[in-house]
């Protein structure tokens, strides 16, 4: 394959060639080097691979008080988020970004096909009337197994709304390994999380994330701003989390690419990892 542009670049991220780890094709012009070099490593991660991202404030905010995160990153970042959504089988939000944004969690600012959609919901609180349960379109809904009999009642049987029951400790929560597990056995093996922070947050946690791409955004959300990440610190700044990264601008945002399975590899401390 000779050099390509940025269109011909793109359809290559998200041909079978990739997936299967082919070698990249040169590229024409920096815009097409520019998408190479920044969803190569997810269009050709081999097997099981589990990217989240978040698009935040300079002061760790990803929504106001109000939990409102339409603008935060530009527009250049939510064709990322698009992007993103193209190259992976599946894509999970936690129940608080289903009540809070109601998303479709669909590919549309880019060429690309839909991901199957996610949610964790171990209470089974989303709303039926929420899009990504009612627009028609496959969904997986998972539940704790407490909530699983009243979550099937709630659905019909054959419709496109998957109810998933997963165990969840009164204290930890749902394992996200399990998570990933369960979605792994569907032939659903690269999955983007996709928010909101609590979510992220106990991926990040539990060291069940491959990479994170954060964007940070030139503007101030406030002390009562909705938190992004939060995970357990270190007392001394030099035993805290430092993964590989890389920088891309989007816009007036900087999207931060995380190697964090690098990091994993190395022994660099990720929180409290739970295993
Ligand atoms: N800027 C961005 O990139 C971005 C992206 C997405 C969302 N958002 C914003 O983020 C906010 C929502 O974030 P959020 O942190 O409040 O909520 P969230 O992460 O969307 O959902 C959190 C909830 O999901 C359930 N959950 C997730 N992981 C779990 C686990 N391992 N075990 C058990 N339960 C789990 C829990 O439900 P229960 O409470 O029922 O136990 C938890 O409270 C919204 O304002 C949204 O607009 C921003």
């Amino acid at each position: 394959m000779g050099p390509v542009d940025a269109t011909a670049a793109w359809a290559w991220l998200r041909s079978p060639a990739a997936r299967a780890g082919g070698a990249r094709p040169a590229p024409a012009d920096a815009e097409a080097a520019d998408l190479l070099a920044l969803y190569g490593p997810v269009a050709t991660a081999p097997g099981r691979f589990a990217l989240a991202q978040l698009g935040q404030s300079l002061d760790g905010c990803i929504a106001t008080r109000t939990g409102d995160a339409v603008h935060v990153t530009g527009e250049a970042d939510r064709e990322h988020l698009h992007r993103l959504r193209a190259l992976v089988d599946a894509v999970l939000v936690g129940v608080g970004t289903v009540v809070s944004d109601d998303p479709r969690l669909t590919v549309r600012s880019v060429v690309g096909r839909d991901p199957h959609r996610v949610v964790l919901d171990p209470a089974a609180r989303a709303p039926l009337t929420a899009r990504v349960l009612s627009d028609g379109a496959p969904v997986t809904w998972c539940v704790a197994e407490a909530h699983e009999a009243a979550a099937r009642r709630a659905v019909t049987g054959d419709g496109p709304v998957r109810v998933l029951a997963v165990p969840c400790d009164e204290r930890r929560g749902v394992d996200p390994h399990d998570v990933l597990d369960r979605l792994a056995d569907r032939g659903l093996v690269r999955v983007l999380v996709e928010g909101g922070g609590r979510t992220v947050s106990r991926f990040l946690r539990a060291g069940a994330l491959d990479r994170l791409h954060l964007s940070v955004a030139p503007v101030l959300l406030g002390a009562d701003g909705t938190t992004g990440l939060g995970v357990p610190g270190p007392a001394l700044a030099r035993d805290a989390l430092r993964p590989p990264s890389r920088t891309f601008r989007l816009g007036d945002d900087v999207c931060f690419d995380l190697d964090l399975a690098a990091a994993l590899r190395t022994g660099a401390p990720v929180g409290q990892r739970e295993r």
